[in-house]
């Protein structure tokens, strides 16, 4: 594992934004892992300004998306589908041939679960997912539980996670109470992953997944020592308590 701690959220997002374009830039077909929330934000605002000045392209790359909320479609504000089109697709050249979500409307759920890992598999694993952290350790919507799911599942989301997300929503009721997500075989499979952290609010949880001694299902990012090519960047804040800790 590397570790890269930067003094700004700008500089971590842009150093992000560097390894996506590294990808980009090296294969024919790169395949490209993005997920959402707030955290990746910084990062896609980083490419589209590359974008803009003719530093980077996405016309030849594919995208697979973390997860998506069970029961919204692609027009719902809440959606990942819509954040990944305002955040960062309706400004740069992907073909939108190329860009997969999990369908959260889908008639059978469990269908287009198997659909997306079959999907995945079919393009030869992911060259670089990008991830961000919940407070209670989640990947994607990958929750605390008793075991790691491999392939792309139903989960049920933790309350924590939809406390967090409430702001995003109307109100903690209006938060979906499940979700499709990537497993984490999927997760593992892909040839390199990056973990941003950013901002106070994950000193603790980066403290704890940064100084654990196993490897945890109750806590889903632990699962991440076990890559051979995982870089962690975090701003000075999400570092605070890992830093103090490794220097008593
Ligand atoms: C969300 C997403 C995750 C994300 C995490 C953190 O619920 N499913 O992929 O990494 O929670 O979100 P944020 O970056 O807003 O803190």
């Amino acid at each position: 594992m590397k570790i890269v701690i930067t003094k700004s959220k700008q500089e971590a997002s842009l150093y992000v934004a560097e390894k996506l374009m590294n990808v980009l830039a090296s294969k024919e077909h790169p395949t490209l892992g993005l997920a959402t929330g707030g955290t990746p934000k910084g990062v896609y605002a980083e490419l589209i300004n590359a974008y803009t000045k003719n530093e980077t392209s996405f016309h030849h790359a594919v995208t697979f998306n973390l997860d998506e909320y069970l029961g919204l479609d692609l027009n719902n504000k809440q959606g990942y589908a819509y954040y990944m089109q305002e955040n960062l697709f309706k400004y740069v050249n992907f073909n939108p041939d190329n860009i997969h979500i999990p369908n959260g409307k889908a008639s059978n759920p469990e269908k287009e679960c198997q659909r997306y890992h079959e999907l995945i598999k079919a393009h030869n694993d992911i060259d670089i997912q990008l991830l961000g952290i919940g407070t209670n350790g989640h990947i994607g919507f990958n929750e605390p539980s008793d075991q790691f799911y491999l392939a792309t599942h139903i989960t049920t989301l933790d309350e924590q996670t939809r406390k967090s997300n409430a702001r995003y929503f109307d109100s903690l009721e209006a938060v979906p109470k499940r979700a499709i997500t990537m497993g984490v075989g999927e997760i593992m499979d892909s040839r390199e992953v990056v973990l941003l952290a950013l901002g106070e609010a994950k000193q603790d949880i980066m403290e704890k997944l940064l100084n654990s001694k196993t490897v945890d299902p109750k806590l889903p990012a632990s699962v991440l020592h076990l890559h051979r090519n995982l870089t962690v960047v975090m701003d000075e804040a999400a570092a605070k308590k890992y830093n103090k800790k490794v220097r008593t």
